[in-house]
């Protein structure tokens, strides 16, 4: 048998279906409310830092494990939020994206026999993160309608293999925000098990209706065994930037940016430089943030209501998990691409975000990280769906 053909590691997954949905969606022209990404405009005094950084030529390698005043920023903003102090220099690695920062972490502290939990529904990612670095995933189930975990289920998902839970919060696709109890019951089975935290805080900011977000590394007993994973593309809305990073105890920092020098030796430069710039961003930009994002959410799930999808309203993050059962299809990726190709409106199937294909196939995913007219136009596209065989009105 020939041996020119792909790893057996990359033929246990499938490319990811977000992306695809992107794809699809600029094959037919829908409207694109799939893959997480604005289509409005990043801040001008972010893209201004950057147009000068490459001007003032930062365009060479930056230092692998991050350019000081991002590192410097990162930390001090952690430092100011949650008064968890972070040292920049001993904590900090910049990599490409929250995506390479998972990656390069994963790679760093995962031996072979090694089991990671990780919440299921679950950002597409974290699977082939899983059997790339060579982990054994176990999942939990966030049981609907309010995606909570039952502790028992969670604890019976432990043992001395366990090397590391991934969290998300505020949680994509479902926008669940763990609170301070659920994360105390995650942090004490870490610490009886000896287990790390590895936690995905991308949508710290966009955040609703007073919920609060609490990194888990600061709840006791966990800044010593949580690497905090975060970036910039969501907070300022540059997600092709791909600058991101990880806060980790100095115990794991040199294998963290061991790997990421090796994968990628860095991040974009002056893309750096312009990070600095927006953590540097005051306050209000994050009221701001998060109270265009909760006229967007309610925007949108009115308009999904109205169309008869039954929604799931987000806490947290810029998505609306829905249920699609009041449309009589049996399998949601054939409801999604009859949703982009016909209707005109691209989504994400929900079995994308799920190990247990049953528990997906009735829902759908939407982001409403979009303009008005963006939403407005959707809306007027699904007038198309009625429930129960949906056909079409002509
Ligand atoms: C939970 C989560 N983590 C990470 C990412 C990717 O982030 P980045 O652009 O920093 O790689 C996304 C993007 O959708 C996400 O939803």
């Amino acid at each position: 048998m020939s041996k020119v053909t792909g790893s057996k590691k990359a033929t246990q997954f499938t490319e990811s279906v977000i992306r695809e949905m992107t794809r699809l969606n600029d094959r037919y022209g829908g409207v694109n409310l799939s893959q997480g990404f604005p289509d409005f405009p990043a801040p001008d005094g972010v893209k201004d830092a950057a147009c000068a950084a490459i001007r003032a030529d930062i365009n060479q390698y930056a230092v692998t494990w991050g350019a000081r005043p991002l590192r410097e920023a990162v930390a001090a903003q952690f430092t100011r939020r949650y008064r968890l102090p972070i040292v920049a220099d001993e904590q900090v690695t910049v990599c490409c994206g929250s995506t390479e920062a998972m990656m390069a972490t994963m790679l760093a502290i995962i031996d072979p026999g090694d089991e990671v939990i990780v919440f299921e529904p679950f950002y597409e990612n974290y699977g082939p993160d899983a059997i790339l670095s060579g982990a054994t995933p176990r999942y939990v189930t966030l049981h609907e309608p309010h995606w909570t975990f039952d502790p028992d289920e969670l604890a019976a998902a432990f043992n001395e293999n366990t090397k590391a839970i991934i969290l998300n919060t505020p949680n994509n696709p479902t926008g669940k925000v763990f609170s301070r109890d659920e994360l105390e019951t995650i942090a004490a089975l870490c610490r009886k098990w000896d287990a790390i935290a590895i936690s995905d805080e991308i949508y710290e900011h966009i955040i609703y209706d007073g919920y609060v977000h609490v990194p888990i590394a600061t709840v006791e007993g966990m800044a010593d065994r949580t690497v905090t994973i975060n970036g910039l593309s969501k907070t300022y809305s540059v997600t092709g930037w791909r600058v991101g990073w990880t806060i980790s105890p100095p115990s794991l920092t040199g294998a963290i940016r061991k790997v990421h020098d090796f994968l990628t030796v860095g991040a974009a430069a002056p893309l750096q430089e312009a990070g600095a710039a927006a953590l540097a961003l005051p306050q209000q930009y994050y009221l701001d943030l998060a109270a265009n994002y909760t006229k967007r959410r309610d925007a949108l799930v009115e308009i999904l209501e109205r169309h008869h999808f039954t929604c799931y309203k987000p806490h947290g993050a810029y998505y609306i998990m829905t249920d699609i059962s009041a449309f009589g299809f049996g399998d949601d990726v054939e409801f999604a691409r009859y949703l982009v190709k016909d209707v005109g409106v691209a989504a994400v199937p929900g079995t994308s975000f799920y190990n247990n294909a049953a528990a997906g196939r009735t829902k759908l995913r939407f982001c409403f990280c979009k303009r008005d007219e963006t939403l407005r136009e959707a809306d007027r596209r699904m007038e198309k769906l009625v429930p129960a065989g949906v056909k079409l009105r002509s």
